[in-house]
């Protein structure tokens, strides 16, 4: 089955990879919309208080993800060897300011480089990190392509950069644009059928 056909009908396997005030949110509206859903954590005790239910967050109904987890909706590990058997990953990895107030990416370098091992043809690869213009060209692409695989065709690559506040009720994740830029024609459509299915707006931009 094609991977637009997979989001149709929610069948496609969903990573997210950062559980954070970003990924955690996000995992649990595609879970709660039908998709399964992997969320990948490298902090063990970040998964640990998830799966307990011991999680105390404004952004994430405790009821609601205790019932993901425990009916296996949402599936919860570090180690990216699940990304093999995915269909989209999500990167919400940190990117803190430095002290000359430019995001630190080496969190996002290591997701990169965690990925490209477990790569496969078919997958959509989504960008949410805050950024520099040019990380998904510069840091994505050229691993994608040195594997063989043609974005746009074996691949489809996208930046779509989260714009939460975390805490406010009055624009919930489902309610907030979502912004998204794509490497192809091909890759803005996949981005846009995935988002699609949780946000009521998206808004595709002419590049990442
Ligand atoms: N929190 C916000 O208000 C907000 C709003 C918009 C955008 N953002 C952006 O979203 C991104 C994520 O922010 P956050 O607030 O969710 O961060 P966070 O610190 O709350 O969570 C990040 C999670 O990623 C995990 N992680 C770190 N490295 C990893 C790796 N290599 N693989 C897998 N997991 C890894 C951490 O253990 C942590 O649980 C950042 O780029 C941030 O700038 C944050």
């Amino acid at each position: 089955m094609s991977l637009k056909a997979k989001l149709e009908n929610r069948t496609a396997t969903i990573s997210v990879l950062g559980l954070g005030y970003v990924g955690l949110p996000l995992a649990v509206e595609f879970a709660k919309v039908g998709f399964p859903v992997i969320g990948i954590d490298v902090d063990e005790n970040r998964l640990h208080t998830i799966k307990t239910g011991a999680l105390v967050s404004s952004d994430v109904d405790a009821n609601t993800l205790s019932r993901l987890v425990s009916n296996g909706s949402f599936i919860l590990t570090s180690s990216y060897a699940a990304i093999e058997q995915c269909d989209v990953i999500i990167i919400c990895v940190p990117t803190p300011l430095s002290k000359t107030k430019e995001p630190d990416i080496s969190c996002i370098l290591t997701a990169a480089e965690g990925i490209l091992k477990f790569l496969q043809k078919g997958q959509l690869i989504v960008l949410e990190s805050t950024t520099f213009p040019g990380t998904t060209e510069e840091i994505f692409l050229p691993g994608i392509e040195a594997k063989g695989l043609r974005v746009g065709q074996d691949i489809y690559l996208a930046y779509s950069p989260e714009r939460i506040n975390p805490g406010n009720r009055d624009f919930p994740l489902r309610q907030i644009p979502k912004v998204i830029g794509a490497i192809s024609e091909t890759c803005r459509e996949m981005v846009s059928a995935l988002y699609a299915t949780v946000i009521g707006r998206v808004v595709p931009v002419s590049s990442t």
